[in-house]
């Protein structure tokens, strides 16, 4: 695919927020970068890509977002050396899931070189924005939402692509309690949970609100049929250690394909840690924290990488996990981390420089 980077321009802002930011103490997603990165889809196809001033954007009241909610998203992250060097993590993999998601959601794909020449170009431009700070990045957002009017319950014509970073710290203070969930579902067999629009965490809010009242940070989201195998965690996928074994569930129609996941799952591999992908039943869980065999539960995402869970609860009970002095959850994250910030070799190709 040809590079579009010389006809993408580049709109520079005249009174950069940089001064006002505390790289020291940088919260998750709250204080964005000066520019964003603008794309139209109209006339049927997708414009070129420019790089503005990040700035509110209008919209007609009847653009169809509002009304039926054609809105997907991305997260990934940009991480800087100590050479000043910019790496992106998998991008072309974010860039991939991007087009699974337009498509479930019936919004045009984009072109790979809209993507990845313009999230570079946004990231060259705000580069002095990428934090250094061991456990800092920036994070990016890349998403589509249909800009198109009317009151039709039908795809909108109109769409914007739009990449908006942020300089970010950690997602989550330290460790989480969980609430395997037995009432409400994030997802079903056949509906958009493999896809990352914007709908599917507006589903889970009311039931993750519950469990925050009941003393817990997030729900472990449970199959919609039975509520008997754990699925996700948050808006992470779910590992559980059973003895020495790391365990995940299979990818399904509900569950998103994380990419954080399954660089976990080939780093273990490749350290002979024994993983297995297979259904986890609430069941085993429970029965595996009884008997002492439950070692640790973690979240996997791009936001909060590995967030390690402290306990859950399940039908009135509360359940502890042991506080191990060596955990996977720890060294798998310093190994992902360190390969993201190019302090470590890379043997799987998974560093992108960005710059
Ligand atoms: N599951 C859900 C529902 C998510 O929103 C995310 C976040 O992106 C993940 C899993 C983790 O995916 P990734 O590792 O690609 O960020
Ligand atoms: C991510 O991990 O990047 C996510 O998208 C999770 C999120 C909803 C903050």
């Amino acid at each position: 695919m040809n590079a579009i980077s010389n006809d993408i321009e580049i709109i520079k802002t005249k009174n950069t927020k940089i001064n006002d930011v505390d790289f020291d103490n940088l919260k998750f997603g709250s204080v964005f970068s000066d520019h964003m990165l603008e794309c139209d889809f109209k006339d049927g196809k997708w414009q070129v890509p420019k790089v503005v001033p990040y700035a509110p954007i209008t919209l007609d009241p009847s653009a169809k977002i509002f009304h039926y909610g054609q809105s997907i998203f991305e997260g990934m992250k940009a991480y800087k050396d100590t050479d000043e060097n910019v790496w992106l993590f998998r991008p072309l993999d974010n860039f991939k899931r991007l087009n699974i998601s337009a498509k479930r959601l019936a919004i045009p794909e984009l072109p790979e070189n809209y993507f990845m020449d313009g999230l570079k170009a946004l990231i060259t431009v705000d580069k002095n924005w990428i934090p250094k700070k061991d456990g800092s990045s920036l994070y990016i957002r890349p998403f589509i939402f249909a800009s198109g009017k009317g009151f039709h319950a039908s795809p909108a014509d109109a769409y914007k692509f739009i990449i908006a970073t942020a300089p970010s710290g950690s997602y989550f203070a330290g460790e989480i309690r969980v609430l395997i969930e037995e009432t409400y579902s994030r997802s079903a067999n056949g509906g958009v949970g493999f896809a990352k629009a914007g709908g599917n965490y507006a589903g889970q809010f009311y039931p993750t609100q519950l469990a925050i009242e009941k003393g817990y940070q997030q729900v472990v989201w449970t199959d919609d049929n039975t509520h008997e195998y754990i699925e996700e965690a948050g808006a992470m996928n779910i590992f559980v250690r059973i003895n020495d074994t790391l365990i995940t569930g299979p990818t399904s129609d509900r569950i998103l394909d994380g990419i954080t996941r399954k660089s976990i799952i080939e780093l273990a591999k490749s350290e002979n840690i024994a993983v297995e992908v297979r259904k986890i039943s609430v069941a085993e869980v429970v029965e595996a924290s009884k008997n002492g065999s439950l070692k640790e539960m973690f979240g996997a995402g791009t936001a909060a990488v590995i967030s390690p869970i402290s306990g859950f609860g399940y039908k009135n009970e509360d359940f502890e996990l042991p506080k191990l002095e060596d955990t996977f959850a720890n060294y798998l994250k310093k190994r992902i981390t360190d390969i993201q910030t190019n302090k470590a070799e890379d043997p799987f190709g998974w560093r992108y420089k960005a710059d």
